[in-house]
């Protein structure tokens, strides 16, 4: 399963980059809204960090087919390779990822509510379909379940497209979601390292440090090969 991170925050991509194994960075208008920036600017400066071979999704504010295509042209201009343009589902959305699926973009369906919504969307040619798993679960909708389910039409059809499962508030329901088959989540840089947390890790690492200390002092291998 891929880890993405969904944030526009600098910082917190940086840290998440060098820290873990990353596969790309999603965004969309309330992410990037909260960085009060420069959109370009912004963007720009995300592509920087995450190079060319890390995912880059980045969601389209355009009403209509036309105005959807036209800044998916302009943000491949910009972006270059590695560009996955959102598109929230809706029959506008769906002829855009038509559209544009022809003309070659790689395309993520977003705020994804039902396993037929993921369905119509993989027909249309998306690349990834992004289920919303805490806001199905905030309404008693079991987000797991849909993402299982999506996942199993998949197979079943022998569709290419994947599942990008978003809206996430605990560990729990990563791990969930993971045990079913998805194909990549996109969590907020905090679940990241709520994910890797134990006490007990922490204190296998102290007792490891306390012993070696009392052997060998301040010594490292390093100090003494
Ligand atoms: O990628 C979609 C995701 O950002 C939605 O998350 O936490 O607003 O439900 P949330």
């Amino acid at each position: 399963m891929l880890y993405i991170v969904d944030t526009a925050n600098i910082e917190k991509i940086k840290h998440c980059i060098e820290f873990y194994p990353v596969a790309g960075v999603t965004t969309n208008p309330t992410i990037i809204s909260r960085e009060h920036s420069d959109f370009k600017g912004i963007i720009t400066e995300i592509k920087n960090i995450i190079g060319p071979d890390r995912m880059f999704h980045i969601q389209l504010t355009g009403d209509t087919c036309d105005e959807m295509a036209k800044e998916a042209h302009a943000l491949r201009d910009l972006i270059g390779e590695n560009l996955y343009v959102k598109i929230p589902i809706s029959p506008e959305g769906l002829k855009a990822t038509m559209r544009l699926h022809k003309e070659g973009f790689h395309i993520t369906e977003t705020a994804i509510f039902t396993q037929q919504q993921a369905l119509v969307a993989a027909k249309a040619g998306a690349d990834f379909v992004a289920p919303y798993v805490n806001r199905l679960d905030n309404i008693i909708s079991d987000g797991v379940n849909v993402v299982h389910e999506i996942v199993e039409l998949f197979k079943l059809y022998d569709l290419s497209s994947k599942v990008l499962a978003a809206s996430f508030k605990t560990a729990e329901q990563v791990h969930k979601i993971s045990l079913v088959g998805c194909h990549a989540a996109t969590v907020n840089p905090d679940i990241l390292d709520t994910l890797i947390y134990h006490p007990l890790t922490m204190y296998a690492i102290d007792d490891f440090k306390a012993d070696w200390k009392n052997v060998y002092g301040e010594k490292k291998i390093i100090d003494m090969i």
